[in-house]
């Protein structure tokens, strides 16, 4: 058939989108429970604590921790990822209180593997939030020392292992601390300890509140952290950071930020068969819910379509602050809201 502007089109994409079972049935890519990993600051003290700059997101005390997970566990989150906020003067030069095995950390994973033994609990590795100066690792003249930093690291994972974690997580981005904190455990008898490797962690602005959280952001002072964590405006050196981890142990590497890094994570994906993670970090939270606030977009069909684009990217799961929000919107709808 032929019409005064040529010949009709034979391919006509809008069939595939015609009707809700039609789209149904094409879809590419789900967004899951199964895929969320729902991140939480502990503090101490008998109250939560909310974040100003993370609407909806409070610091959980150990007395009130029990609750909040069994939340995460009914809605059928597979995993969460711990951080700790110290108090300031419980903070040193070395950051030593991350390796006592009576920390914050190593407490609330003992509270919670005992009351939900079938939760994933992974553990961030990195120094940060117990040291004075802000930084992941051992600051010495003037920079990250990186082979004293591997000693101390390996020494927080083991806390963590002996704690009863079920991943750690170093987000250092220290050369060689996968390899170094791999061979740590396994001569502790902690092979069962997986690794998911913050392999392309970028030096990014987006975790500003993430700092807020922690109460790190005034223990830097105005100091960054590139000398360690990965330059915005690299792709390739990506490919050799995630190469490096696999070939030293890690069982998972991850991407950080995540939407604003969807290239890195397909990179990767093509390059490699493991798993790959995505962290949807505290300043694209906060994005997207002080648009909502302010009446600019829809928020929580904003983070649907963000987390279904790291999905489509070639993303295995995702940590992102949204987890129980999200995980209720999708067990609500009883399959995936991402069907359209
Ligand atoms: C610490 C760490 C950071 C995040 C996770 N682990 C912050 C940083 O590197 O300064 C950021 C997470 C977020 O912004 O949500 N090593």
């Amino acid at each position: 058939m032929s019409s005064s502007f040529g010949q009709f089109p034979l391919s006509r994409l809008r069939r595939l989108r015609s009707t809700p079972w039609m789209r149904r049935l094409n879809q590419e890519t789900c967004l899951l429970v199964d895929d969320l990993i729902q991140p939480i600051f502990i503090c101490e003290g008998n109250d939560t604590v909310p974040i100003p700059s993370m609407p909806g997101i409070e610091r959980q005390p150990l007395n009130l921790l029990s609750n909040y997970i069994f939340q995460l566990y009914d809605e059928n989150i597979p995993a969460i990822a711990l951080f700790p906020c110290i108090p300031t003067d419980k903070k040193d030069l070395e950051g030593s209180l991350a390796y006592d095995s009576n920390n914050l950390i190593c407490q609330a994973v003992r509270l919670i593997k005992s009351q939900f033994p079938d939760i994933g609990i992974i553990a961030d590795v990195a120094l940060d939030p117990y040291t004075s100066h802000g930084h992941d690792g051992l600051f010495i003249n003037g920079d990250v020392d990186n082979d004293q930093t591997l000693e101390a690291l390996s020494k927080q994972a083991l806390a963590l292992a002996q704690a009863g974690v079920d991943v750690v997580a170093p987000s250092d981005m220290m050369d060689g601390r996968i390899g170094f904190i791999r061979v740590a455990l396994d001569h502790a008898g902690y092979s069962h300890v997986a690794i998911l490797a913050y392999s392309a962690k970028y030096a990014s602005s987006f975790y500003g509140p993430f700092r807020d959280a922690l109460g790190t952001k005034g223990n830097l002072s105005g100091k960054d952290k590139k000398s360690y964590q990965m330059n915005p405006a690299n792709a390739r050196e990506a490919i050799r950071e995630a190469g490096q981890d696999l070939a030293q142990g890690a069982d998972m590497i991850m991407v950080k930020p995540g939407l604003p890094y969807l290239d890195i994570i397909r990179n990767l994906h093509q390059e490699f068969s493991a798993p790959i993670f995505a962290y949807q970090v505290s300043g694209e939270y906060a994005m997207i819910q002080a648009a909502h606030a302010n009446g600019w977009i829809d928020g929580q069909a904003v983070m649907l379509e963000s987390l279904l684009a790291l999905k489509r990217a070639g993303t295995a799961s995702i940590l992102t602050y949204a987890a129980l929000d999200v995980a209720r919107e999708l067990n609500r709808k009883n399959y995936s809201t991402q069907r359209r």
